[in-house]
């Protein structure tokens, strides 16, 4: 059986991730000293556009940068993965948004967003961009990195047409009902989770708004697959993990592909555990995210 390639559409930030890696995350007041530093392609939005390409998808890239130096080396990165870039939009009077990201030894990070261009992505922009990319998508994929009303805007086109909408409520604000009528599948972290649900938003009040599925992500503890009826528990992949930045997106990127490739929900989420786990064993954000070879050649391929 030749499987189907799904065509996924992400609409949101594109970021320069300037990474210093560092023994242990300081303490406020504190001044620490660097091992290394990395300057990375990233963004969430980006980081999720060239994970799915890279896993074989068909892949539309939307979002803003600014006119300096930092957006070539988004640009470079997106077009190297596959990346369509022709619905990206430079901003001439915005830098090109930024992350100061710490990396400790083990693994854990810290991320700091500087949105530059990325706050001018207005919903009046979406007159230059060609919208059938949204409409005739497999599934559209949204983050919170751009504005609000941008990232609702996409959320309705793609609905409104029928594209499953999956939001990964990345860094979580107040969630309007609005936009969330028009998400299929969240993919909140456990703090991002218990976030929606201090403002009301419980698993079943999620439901009623025309949510079928909640992927919330626990790092190395896993992914709790919520549904209307179960919850059902997917074990993290075991690796020896030394960045973990970009994981959440590789989580999502492979999801979405597995799943618009007609992947049952529970074997997406194994398959997406995998690549997450997999990017955790290098450097980075995009420079971390495996192609689906990599993957296939250690054992894990689309079911
Ligand atoms: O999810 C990781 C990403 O968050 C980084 O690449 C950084 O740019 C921030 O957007």
């Amino acid at each position: 059986m030749t499987r189907k390639i799904p065509k996924i559409t992400v609409v949101g930030s594109l970021n320069a991730d300037l990474t210093a890696y560092v023994e242990t995350l300081p303490h406020p007041g504190q001044t620490i000293l660097s091992h290394d530093f990395k300057l990375y392609p990233g963004g969430k939005g980006a980081n999720q556009a060239v994970a799915a390409s890279r896993l074989g998808a068909m892949v539309t890239m939307v979002g803003c940068l600014g006119s300096d130096s930092y957006s070539n080396l988004l640009k470079d990165s997106l077009a190297n993965a596959g990346v369509s870039t022709s619905d990206i939009i430079t901003i001439q009077d915005a830098p090109t948004g930024m992350a100061f990201i710490l990396v400790e030894d083990s693994s854990e990070n810290e991320i700091i967003v500087i949105p530059g261009a990325n706050a001018k992505f207005t919903p009046d922009l979406f007159e230059q961009i060609d919208i059938e990319k949204i409409k005739q998508a497999d599934a559209l994929l949204l983050q919170l990195e751009i504005p609000l009303e941008s990232a609702e805007k996409a959320a309705k086109i793609a609905h409104d047409a029928g594209v499953p909408v999956i939001l990964n409520p990345a860094p979580m604000c107040d969630l309007p009902v609005e936009f969330l009528q028009h998400v299929d599948i969240l993919v909140p972290n456990q703090t991002e989770l218990e976030k929606l649900h201090d403002k009301g938003f419980t698993l079943e009040k999620l439901y009623e708004l025309g949510i079928q599925f909640v992927l919330e992500t626990r790092g190395a503890q896993g992914v709790l697959v919520h549904k209307k009826d179960s919850t059902h528990h997917v074990e993290a992949a075991k690796v020896k993990a030394i960045d973990t930045v970009g994981a959440g997106d590789t989580f999502v990127a492979a999801f979405a592909v597995a799943h618009s490739s007609g992947v049952g929900l529970l074997e997406a989420v194994r398959f997406a555990n995998q690549a997450a786990a997999y990017s955790t064993t290098r450097k980075g954000a995009q420079s971390s995210f495996p192609k689906i070879e990599e993957l296939e050649a250690i054992g894990v391929k689309l079911p």
